[in-house]
């Protein structure tokens, strides 16, 4: 599944670049990362971005770029900070290394004229961090911008390449949108990238890359495999999506999935495996090894259903595949939990995984789901862990506590949705404490155990914040919840913010 970007985006490294692929898929444009060597793999691009990163140019065996053919796209090319320096180098200007590195808010003055920086303040904040300028300028090369000291931040070179000293990308250069904006617009007769087309785009080529063989998909319920299942239905291939009920679900989940799907027009295959996945959990309170039971499980079941697979697809996606980019192919270093597992590898080495989504981030996700006709309660739904509320149990798993963090959780999101807080969070749940307290029940001594509720807010996952909850809302949940779960006497409201806490409890 290969579509060729309208802006390639070189990635020289820096802890940014991902950002720049956001920002112009966020301005209507489909953008897509490289590694430098995969320069004459971009196909023909509209644009070429390249971006900033942590080495020199001076240094012995940094990266470079094929100048000439770059040079022979013809194309509007921009050097972000290590981009810039590269661009002034090969254009036959010098780099000096400085002694410190220049890290954080500066000022951007434009000067007159200067198209990259149309529409913008006479003065404004952009975010610096190099420590290498560029001495030399070029022959044919124009200063287009300059700090508040009067150094160069902004090349022209010679032959209408453009390099900035600063990082567009991010949100700290204020008025960083607007310069990447204006440098799109430099080209000619760019469509907007648009969801509709982009999905004919799709569908045609899981038409051509299926052919007549099985596809066969796992389906969660949750967001990305949902999508992918639409998106093959919608292609037409022959497909079986086997949804695996691992016992470890909310309440009524099951069912409900089973709904959503008859409602989408996709047979789906649920296989009941709860017992099997409860009895391997049995007596087993490790954090670690309750997972790995489930992994395997999971990988056991799920292939024993879907017997001799043809193609396996896999909801991977695009920040999935950039992330576990190392130097050389970027596609082919895709490493996420999943696909480690041996089994899938080995169905990988033979050709036999496709990963329709990968191109996409998450939100794009959602706008396709949105083109496929799934519904929005579907494609807004909080994130689920895999190992279901085995997480949201620590320790050892009864039959009880998965009741009570089921009762527990429903009351919970029937409040939050019904107050309009569902779509405000990232994710919020009910999971057990496992430790009895005393408490009272009518005039009797009371032993049971506590359920505590999470929610919180998130960008992706890796920090989080606990909300802010009114707390008349959280007096009702906690009340409800006291009143018509048994088996617990107390209800806790988690204020621990990621790190140090995780968003799970295990
Ligand atoms: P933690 O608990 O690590 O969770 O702060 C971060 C996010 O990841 C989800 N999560 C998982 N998702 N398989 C998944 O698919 C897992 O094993 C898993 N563990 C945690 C969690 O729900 C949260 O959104």
């Amino acid at each position: 599944m290969d579509i060729d970007p309208q802006i390639a985006v070189i990635d020289y490294g820096s802890q940014y670049t991902q950002l720049i692929v956001r920002r112009l898929r966020e301005l209507g444009w489909f953008s897509k990362l490289y590694q430098p060597a995969e320069l004459r793999e971009t196909g023909t691009p509209k644009a070429v971005i390249l971006s900033g990163g942590p080495r020199s140019v001076t240094e012995e065996g940094a990266p470079d770029v094929d100048y000439n053919y770059l040079k022979s796209l013809g194309v509007p090319v921009l050097g972000v900070c290590y981009g810039m320096q590269l661009l002034n180098k090969k254009h036959g200007g010098t780099v000096e290394p400085g002694d410190t590195r220049e890290y954080g808010p500066a000022q951007l003055v434009p000067e007159e004229g200067a198209e990259l920086f149309k529409d913008m303040s006479a003065s404004s904040q952009i975010w610096m961090s190099h420590s290498d300028t560029c001495k030399k300028l070029p022959e044919g090369a124009s200063v287009i911008g300059r700090n508040k000291e009067g150094v160069p931040v902004a090349l022209k070179f010679g032959d209408g390449m453009f390099g900035i000293q600063f990082h567009p990308e991010v949100t700290h250069s204020h008025e960083g949108r607007q310069v990447l904006q204006n440098f799109v617009h430099m080209i000619d007769d760019i469509p907007r990238f648009k969801m509709e087309s982009f999905k004919d785009l799709l569908v045609q080529q899981i038409k051509e890359e299926v052919g007549d063989r099985e596809v066969v998909c796992g389906v969660s319920g949750g967001v990305d495999s949902t999508v992918l299942t639409v998106l093959l239905h919608e292609a037409g291939v022959k497909l079986r999506s086997i949804y695996v009920d691992n016992g470890l679900m909310r309440l009524n989940e099951t069912a409900e999935v089973a709904a959503q799907f008859k409602e989408l027009g996709v047979k789906l295959e649920i296989v009941d495996a709860g017992e099997r996945f409860l009895g391997a959990l049995d007596g087993i309170d490790d954090p670690e090894e309750k997972r790995r039971r489930i992994g395997n499980n999971f990988v056991d079941v799920f292939f024993e259903a879907a017997a001799d697979v043809q193609l396996l697809a896999q909801g991977t996606l695009y920040p999935d595949v950039i992330e576990s980019a190392t130097s050389g192919s970027i596609a082919s270093t895709i490493k996420t939990h999943h696909n480690r597992v041996q089994r899938i590898l080995d169905l990988q080495a033979e050709g036999k995984v496709i990963e329709p989504l990968a191109e996409l981030f998450k939100d794009e996700v959602r706008a396709l789901g949105e083109t496929l006709g799934i519904p929005r309660d579907i494609l807004y739904r909080h994130p689920f862990p895999g190992p279901g509320l085995a997480v949201r149990v620590p320790g050892e798993i009864t039959a009880e506590k998965l009741r009570i963090v089921r009762e527990g959780d429903a009351i919970y999101m029937r409040h939050l949705k019904e107050s309009g807080w569902y779509d405000k969070v990232w994710q919020a749940y009910c999971g057990l404490l496992p430790i009895k307290t005393v408490g009272v029940k009518g005039d009797e001594r009371s032993y049971e155990w506590a359920v505590s509720l999470r929610a919180v807010v998130s960008e992706d996952a890796m920090t989080a914040d606990w909300v802010e909850f009114p707390w008349e809302l959280l007096r009702k949940i906690s009340n409800e919840i006291l009143n018509s779960v048994s088996g617990i006497n107390r209800v806790f409201y988690d204020i621990s913010t990621k790190p140090p806490a995780s968003i799970e409890l295990e």
